[in-house]
């Protein structure tokens, strides 16, 4: 093991990705996951970003373990990892969002992990109960921040400097949001009821509704474009999302970040709402010591390297930094984040979901 992380540490981005590598990930995305073998690695993967190459081929260079990924959405990897039950091959589970690692470990489909490096590197609140031996189910490797963008030309910083404003009559007609039930509003919706009360929750989500500029549709880049367009005067998107257009050369989205204030809501109060994506053990892994492995491997400075600069997320490892002009521009002074357990905020899901019915919100 320290010989691994020898050789992660020695790594970076640029030498790991050769094209030999890519080819042989879009080989295997096609193929059927092998079985247990001393020198593989099945990994079923909701993160959907293209960078992420890099992230597997820096792993396969440093360890010679080789990896097969099945690549889905997490509502996907999770219907296929139930349906396969103890014959599934998946050894590595990683998912985006706090409610389906959550919904996930509920399931019983991740095996209790203890990981000297992962004790030593994981803060405690962006990672699964620890069970009697200080084992936990899954573990937050990067963090994305839920933030609110605005037509600078109607709007200033001030009238969305919390989520409480987003329902606040100001914004009638003007707001823009994905689907309720997508599991990045789960997320926030499920911080907000943390802190604030069912019905004083369920009053903001009506408010919410109120607001709304047209019916949910889309994803969180639709709605920063749609707020540029003058379609809507607010929306709400993930750091990520934001950071990519950013640090885009096209003029159609130089264009775009022209026109959008941003703000990270509640710094005097609870903090902006933070979610992460994080890595599992599959409850039965054949190859459990490479899944560990693996899961070593993310806390690493060069994989959390990656995270910050090929996704522009937040690096969770302690002592990791993110070097991303995009992130920085967005804070550049740092910013409050949620200090809630994601834990926490994943356990509201079923809550959330009744007060979405309840209020009509799609
Ligand atoms: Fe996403």
């Amino acid at each position: 093991m320290q010989l691994i992380k020898t050789l992660v540490r020695t790594l970076t981005p640029s030498k790991a990705v050769t094209a030999a590598t890519i080819a042989g990930l879009a080989t295997a995305l096609v193929q059927p996951v092998a079985m247990a073998s001393d020198n593989t690695l099945n990994i079923y993967s909701a993160r959907h970003y293209p960078t992420d190459d890099a992230l597997y081929s820096g792993f396969t260079a440093a360890t010679g373990i080789q990896i097969n990924r099945v690549d889905a959405n997490d509502a996907g990897i999770l219907a296929r990892l139930r349906a396969e039950g103890r014959n599934s091959p998946a050894d590595v589970i990683l998912l985006v969002d706090a409610t389906r690692l959550w919904r996930a470990e509920q399931d019983g489909l991740f095996a209790n992990v203890k990981s000297a490096t992962l004790d030593s590197a994981i803060p405690a609140t962006v990672k699964g109960a620890p069970d009697a031996n200080g084992a936990s189910a899954w573990f937050g490797f990067s963090s994305r921040a839920r933030i609110v963008v605005f037509d600078k030309a109607r709007f200033d910083a001030a009238d969305v400097a919390t989520y409480a404003q987003l329902a606040a009559p100001k914004l009638k007609g003007a707001l823009c949001l994905r689907s309720g039930s997508h599991p990045y509003n789960l997320s926030l919706f499920g911080a907000y009821l943390k802190h604030e009360g069912e019905s004083k929750t369920k009053a903001w989500l009506a408010g919410l509704v109120d607001n709304m500029a047209r019916q949910p549709k889309g994803g969180d880049t639709d709605q920063i474009r749609a707020v540029a367009a003058g379609e809507c005067g607010v929306a709400v998107t993930n750091s990520y999302y934001l950071a990519r257009l950013m640090r885009s050369d096209k003029p159609e989205d130089k264009a775009v970040v022209e026109k959008i204030g941003i703000s990270l809501p509640d710094q005097s109060g609870n903090g902006t709402h933070v979610n992460i994506a994080g890595g599992a053990v599959a409850k039965n892994a054949k190859n459990k010591a490479n899944a560990i492995a693996f899961l070593d491997y993310l806390a690493t400075p060069a994989a959390q390297a990656h995270f910050a600069n090929g996704n522009n997320e937040w690096p969770l490892a302690k002592g990791a930094s993110a070097n991303n002009p995009a992130l920085a521009a967005m804070a550049p002074k740092g910013f409050k984040a949620d200090s809630l357990p994601i834990r926490d905020i994943g356990s509201q899901v079923n809550a959330v979901q009744r007060l979405l019915d309840q209020v009509n919100f799609r």
